[in-house]
């Protein structure tokens, strides 16, 4: 199948309608997306990522009234959290609706839903006019795509179409959190800080511990380019070598390459495409009061 690259939402619209699965720009990385509630884009989805089936999705909305046919029960933080963060880069997790069959939730009694805020996404969701399941447009395991070239490298002739937005405003996925426990709980870090959601909650939600495995997803080797990552907390170690990058939070340390977490994905593919042999990765005391970004290292720097 050839993959075809296009700015035209109208295009997506059609072929998401018929069960075809075609990669959209969001605020944070690219999704593959594909109707919720379809088994033929649900099953194309996991065979085109290669993604563990345990691994569940999250659940596009184009408007907010959509939610209520994806929820059950209630949470005394919904609203709030609706009113702060949506549409924009926040996955709320809560029990799923009953009329959901199990096999498009990986068997969980829960659902992830997510409203973007980037306006081809929601362009292309209205034209549906239906949720839409969208994990990240990379090959389980890889780095998440930022740009249509990063998917495109990915996924080259396994999807008919790509919607071209340009670069992802932030560039690292959306925060997960899950309002199913009676304190909400942070499952996997991101571009809204801990502290931005306790403030509009106010309440304190408890420390993000990397070793709880809550989201499926997260218990996989995630995010990683093929150059291998070694991480050093001591400037003075700062071996020079040749094919090989340092890289520093905003540039922190002279001679390196500079990363925020707009660029971390895509300095992790530019490593591969230029056959780097190492990056070296320099964790700062700056760099530790970025709990999404050091999470995503992390999981980079774990053997495979
Ligand atoms: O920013 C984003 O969230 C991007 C864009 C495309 O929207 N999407 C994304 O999807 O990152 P994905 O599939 O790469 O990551 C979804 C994460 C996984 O860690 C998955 O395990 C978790 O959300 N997740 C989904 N449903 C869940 C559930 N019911 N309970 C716990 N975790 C869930
Ligand atoms: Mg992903």
């Amino acid at each position: 199948m050839e993959t075809r690259i296009t700015h035209s939402t109208t295009m997506a619209a059609e072929l998401l309608k018929k069960g075809e699965l075609v990669a959209i720009p969001t605020e944070t990385v690219y999704g593959l997306a594909g109707l919720f509630g379809v088994d033929k884009a649900h099953r194309a989805i996991y065979r085109v990522k290669n993604r563990p089936l345990d691994n569940p999705l999250i659940v596009h909305i184009g408007e907010l009234s959509w939610i209520k046919n994806l929820l059950e029960g209630d949470s005394p933080f919904l609203e709030s959290l609706i009113e702060h963060f949506l549409p924009g880069p926040l996955t709320i997790i809560m029990r799923k609706a009953p009329h959901i069959k199990d096999n498009f939730v990986a068997d969980l009694p829960t659902i992830a839903v997510r409203m973007p805020s980037h306006p081809i996404a929601l362009e292309i969701l209205q034209k549906v006019g239906q949720p839409l399941v969208a994990p990240s447009a990379n090959l389980s395991g890889k780095p998440s795509p930022t740009s249509a070239q990063d998917v495109y490298e990915d996924l080259k002739d396994q999807i008919p179409l790509i919607v071209d937005g340009g670069k992802c405003q932030l560039g690292i996925e959306s925060t997960v959190i899950s309002l199913i426990q009676k304190t909400p709980q942070i499952l996997r870090p991101g571009s809204i800080s801990k502290e931005e959601i306790e403030r509009v909650l106010g309440i304190s939600l408890g420390q993000f511990e990397e070793k709880q495995v809550l989201s499926p997803g997260m218990k996989y080797r995630h995010y990683a380019p093929k150059t291998p990552i070694y991480l050093f907390d001591d400037p003075k170690q700062v071996m020079v070598e040749s094919n090989s990058w340092i890289l520093s939070y905003e540039g922190e340390l002279p001679h390196s390459v500079s990363f925020s977490s707009h660029s971390l994905y895509q300095r992790f593919r530019e490593a591969d495409r230029l056959k780097l042999s190492k990056i070296y990765i320099y964790l700062s005391e700056k760099l530790s009061y970025q709990p999404a970004l050091m999470n995503r290292i992390q999981k980079a720097a774990q053997p495979a």
